[in-house]
């Protein structure tokens, strides 16, 4: 019933704060993967300026691999953490050569390409496959705290990640984890720590009305 209550919750923000994003509204392979390695380290407002203009550069794996990478690195430029220009090519290179030029679903293969960690891994397997994978990172976090250790300071991801695996919608897991991500984003910009509330926050936040305006509708639900 808990579980049942949360869903709910979390399909009804989606439905209200949904967060369009150009790599959402046609999530093939290549446009996931390009997008969710930007995300790692860079913020959504940023990531939708320097996205375009990437994959209309290098529109699939082929065109990227066989980039010159000084060319790579001038279209990656305003992302920052370079290094993530250079694995993404790598990791180009080597779905190529190991993959027959197909982005593997798996998360242990995922794995095993440069600059993917278990959370990229699934959340490209989940976006880019719609596979009911379970993974965590920060805005997930925020939204499994806020539901179901309301009153706890320190929660281990082991505590967490078996609540995420049950409340997960096998069915429709690319769109549940969108929508898990959207509102870790919106708890972040009107919860607890709202007045810890980054420029960060402020910029990447398309949401309509004012924070507490938006509090208020969430607390309604
Ligand atoms: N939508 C798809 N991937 C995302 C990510 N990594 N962060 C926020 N929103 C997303």
């Amino acid at each position: 019933a808990r579980l049942a209550q949360f869903r709910e919750t979390v399909w009804a923000v989606y439905h209200r704060h949904y967060r369009p994003m150009e790599w959402r509204s046609d999530p093939s392979p290549y446009r996931v993967f390009i997008s969710e390695i930007m995300l790692q380290q860079t913020q959504v407002s940023r990531v939708a300026q320097k996205f375009p203009p990437f994959v209309e550069r290098f529109p699939g794996f082929r065109e990227l691999a066989e980039a010159p990478f000084p060319e790579v690195l001038t279209v990656w430029s305003g992302l920052g953490y370079n290094r993530r220009a250079r694995y993404a090519q790598e990791s180009a290179r080597k779905i190529l050569e190991d993959q027959g030029g197909h982005l593997p679903r798996d998360t242990k293969v995922l794995q095993t390409l440069p600059g993917i960690g278990p959370n990229t891994a699934g959340s490209i397997a989940a976006f880019a496959f719609n596979e009911p994978v379970v993974f965590i990172e920060t805005n997930i976090r925020r939204v499994f705290l806020e539901h179901f250790f309301p009153h706890r300071e320190k929660v281990h991801d082991r505590e967490i990640l078996p609540l995420v695996e049950a409340a997960l919608e096998k069915d429709r897991s690319r769109e549940w984890y969108w929508a898990l991500m959207d509102y870790g984003v919106l708890l972040a910009r009107t919860g607890k720590n709202a007045n810890r509330r980054s420029a960060h926050y402020a910029v990447q936040s398309p949401f309509e009305g004012s924070d507490r305006q938006i509090r208020g509708a969430l607390l309604r639900l």
